[in-house]
């Protein structure tokens, strides 16, 4: 017998539902799900930062999920019920 995993899954990010492919890292979810290129500001500047690397090393993708805050976005896996915060809904 062979488990399938789920094509989609569904995520919540800053309280809007989206249907993401599984498998997808969540940083990806929230540039192509979520049209969003940024999601967190320097403190300085206000500048935005989303994906920098994209591979875990600069920090700059990261949210809280599933109330853990500080995680890097662009290594974590979306998975079915899973909730995103980003600095926009912290502050
Ligand atoms: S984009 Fe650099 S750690 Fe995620």
């Amino acid at each position: 017998m062979t488990t399938e995993s789920p094509a989609v899954v569904r995520i919540t990010v800053d309280d809007t539902e989206l249907t993401v492919p599984a498998h997808r890292t969540v940083a990806a979810a929230l540039m192509l799900e979520g049209a969003r290129i940024g999601w967190r500001t320097t403190r300085r500047a206000g500048e935005q930062r989303g994906v920098f690397c994209g591979i875990g090393i600069c920090y700059d993708c990261v949210a809280t999920v599933d109330g853990r805050p500080g995680l890097r976005t662009c290594l974590v896996e979306v998975s079915d019920g899973m909730v995103v915060s980003t600095e926009a809904r912290d502050a």
